[in-house]
C-alpha cells in the first residue's frame, strides 16, 4: 500500500498517479488499518465519534425536572432554546429586552459544556404583539434591531443561529411566504444575515425550515435556489437547517441525503435542526435510522437536534415522536439511532441529483504494484483528479482486477480538514470522518470499474491516497 502525497496543480488537470497493488485475502485485516471505532454508549459519545454533535431542544421551566435534565445532560452536547430566544420572548416590548429564560437555558449548556444552537433571531411567527402590527421602514429596522441585539448578547456563546426561519410558502411556488417581514422587501433575510455576521462574527449562520427534507418539492428547490444565490453574491449563510417534523402525512424522504448532499455541495453545513417523527414501535425507529443514515453519509452534516426529550416533552405530545417515553426510558427509536450512530457512517447512493461533477480530463491509469497473489487476483486504485473549485475539487478513482476476483475494498485517506461531501458510483462507509471505504462486487481479470467523489478541501489540496484489497 502506498500513501501518496501529491499536491494539487490548480492549472494541471491531466497529471494523474497510480496507486497501490493487491493483497492476498488473508492480508486485508493487517493492511488496511482501519481505526476501530469505539461504540459510543450515549447519543452524543456517539455522534462525536463521527465528528458530529447530537443535540436536544430545552424548555427553561423543565430544567428542575431531575429526570428531564438527567436525561438531557447524559444524552446531549448541543442545546438549542426550545422557545427562550425567539422574538417575543427577547424583546417583549419594543427596545426592551429580556434575556432571563434564554441565558437560563445557555447557562445550563454551557455549564455542563455543551454548545448551543441559537434560535431564531427572525421570524413571521412567535412575534411581540408590538412587532406583530409593524409595516415597512420601520419593521424592517425594528427586525434589523432585533438581530443585532440579540445576536450581540450571545455573542461568543452560539455555535450557530437560525438567522431566519420558515420563511418559505408550503406548496408548489417555492416562492416566499407571504409574512409583514416579507413585505418589508425581498432583501429582508440578506439584510437580517448581513446584521448578524456583523454582531456575531463567529457564529454559524444558518437558514432554517421545514418540508425542505424531500429534493423533488418545490419548497426546497426554492430554498435551494436562495442558498446557491446567497453563496454566489457572498451573502454570508453558513449552514442550512432541516428541520425534519415528520409524521404519516409527511414521511421522511427515501431522496433525504440527495436532499442533504446537495445543499452541502453549495457550500454550506448542513444540520438536522428539529427532529421528531411521529410514531411508534419499529416504523418509528427505521425512519429515525433512515435519518441519521442520511445525515452520517453528508460530511458536511454536522449534526442532529432532537425537538425534545421525553414524548411528554414533545410540542407534539399525542404523536409520541421523541426518543424517550414519557417516564425516560428508551425507546426502539432511541436504540435506533445509537446503533446507526455507533456504525460510523452508511452506504451512500451512487448518484447525487445536481451533483457538480464532471468527467476528469484524460483517463486514468493504473500501475501494479504488488504481484498477484497465489490463490486469487489482487486490484489497484487509481487516481485520477476531476474538476476543481474554489472550495472542492471532484476525484475519481478506477478500480482494475488483476485476475479474478470476488470483491475488492478501497480505502481512501482524507487529510485534515478534508471532507467528502458526495459520492457516486460506489457504495460507501466510514469508519473514521477522515477515512471512507468503498467495496464493490466481482471483477473478471482486467476489468475496472471506477467511482468519484467531492473532496471539501478547507485549503488543503493534497490528493487523498487510495489504496485497494481483493479477495
Ligand atoms: C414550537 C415549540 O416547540 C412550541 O413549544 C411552541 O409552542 C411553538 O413552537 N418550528 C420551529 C420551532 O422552528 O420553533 C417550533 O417550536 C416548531 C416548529
Amino acid at each position: 500500500m502506498t500513501t501518496p502525497r501529491h499536491r494539487h496543480r490548480r492549472t494541471d488537470s491531466r497529471r494523474m498517479v497510480a496507486v497501490v497493488g493487491g493483497f492476498a485475502a488473508a492480508a486485508i485485516a493487517v493492511t488496511l488499518a482501519i481505526p476501530a471505532q469505539a461504540a459510543g454508549s450515549t447519543l452524543q459519545a456517539a455522534a462525536k465519534e463521527t465528528g458530529r454533535y447530537f443535540g436536544t431542544a430545552i424548555a427553561a421551566s423543565r430544567l428542575n425536572d431531575g429526570t428531564y435534565s438527567g436525561i438531557a445532560n447524559r444524552e446531549f452536547n448541543m442545546i438549542t432554546a426550545e422557545n427562550e430566544m425567539k422574538m417575543d420572548a427577547t424583546e417583549p416590548n419594543q427596545n426592551q429586552f429580556n434575556y432571563s429564560s434564554g441565558d437560563q437555558i445557555v447557562n445550563w449548556a454551557r455549564n455542563n459544556g455543551k454548545q448551543v444552537r441559537g434560535h431564531a433571531l427572525a421570524w413571521h411567527s412567535q412575534q411581540p404583539g408590538w412587532m406583530q402590527n409593524m409595516s415597512g421602514t420601520s419593521l424592517r429596522n425594528a427586525m434589523l434591531n432585533h438581530v443585532t441585539q440579540v445576536a450581540t448578547h450571545y455573542k461568543g456563546k452560539i455555535y450557530a443561529w437560525d438567522v431566519v426561519n420558515e420563511a418559505f410558502a408550503d406548496g408548489s411556488s417555492g416562492a416566499r411566504r407571504d409574512s409583514n417581514l416579507q413585505r418589508t422587501g425581498n432583501d429582508w433575510i440578506e439584510a437580517a444575515f448581513r446584521a448578524a455576521r456583523a454582531a456575531d462574527p463567529g457564529a454559524k449562520l444558518c437558514y432554517n425550515d421545514y418540508n425542505t427534507d424531500n429534493w423533488s418539492h418545490a419548497k426546497t428547490q426554492g430554498v435551494y435556489n436562495m442558498v446557491r444565490d446567497f453563496k454566489s453574491r457572498g451573502v454570508p449563510i453558513d449552514c442550512v437547517g432541516f428541520q425534519a417534523h415528520f409524521n404519516s402525512g409527511n414521511p421522511v424522504p427515501s431522496n433525504y441525503d440527495t436532499t442533504l448532499r446537495n445543499f452541502a455541495n453549495l457550500g454550506v453545513d448542513v444540520q438536522i435542526t428539529e427532529l421528531d417523527i411521529e410514531g411508534s414501535g419499529s416504523s418509528q425507529a427505521q425512519q429515525y435510522q433512515g435519518v441519521v443514515q442520511a445525515c452520517l453519509s453528508v460530511a458536511r452534516c454536522t449534526g442532529i437536534t432532537v425537538w425534545g426529550v421525553r414524548d411528554s416533552d414533545s410540542w407534539r405530545a399525542s404523536g409520541t415522536p421523541l426518543l424517550f417515553d414519557g417516564s425516560g426510558n428508551k425507546k426502539q427509536a432511541y436504540t435506533s439511532v445509537l446503533n446507526q450512530l455507533n456504525s460510523g457512517g452508511t452506504p451512500v447512493p451512487g448518484e447525487t441529483t445536481g451533483n457538480p461533477t464532471q468527467n476528469p480530463t484524460g483517463n486514468p491509469t493504473s500501475n501494479p504494484t504488488t504481484p498477484p497473489p497465489t490463490g486469487g487476483g489482487s486490484c489497484t486504485a487509481s487516481y485520477s483528479e476531476g474538476q476543481k473549485w474554489n472550495d472542492r475539487f471532484n476525484g475519481n478513482v478506477t478500480i482494475r482486477a488483476n485476475g479474478n476476483i470476488s470483491s475488492w475494498t478501497a480505502t481512501v485517506q482524507l487529510q485534515n480538514p478534508q471532507l467528502i461531501s458526495a459520492v457516486w458510483g460506489a457504495q460507501a462507509s466510514w469508519p473514521a470522518q477522515r477515512t471512507m471505504v468503498v467495496t464493490g462486487g466481482a471483477l473478471g481479470s482486467g476489468q475496472s470499474t471506477s467511482f468519484g467523489f467531492t473532496v471539501n478541501h478547507g485549503g488543503n489540496w493534497t490528493w487523498p491516497s487510495i489504496s485497494c484489497s481483493a479477495s
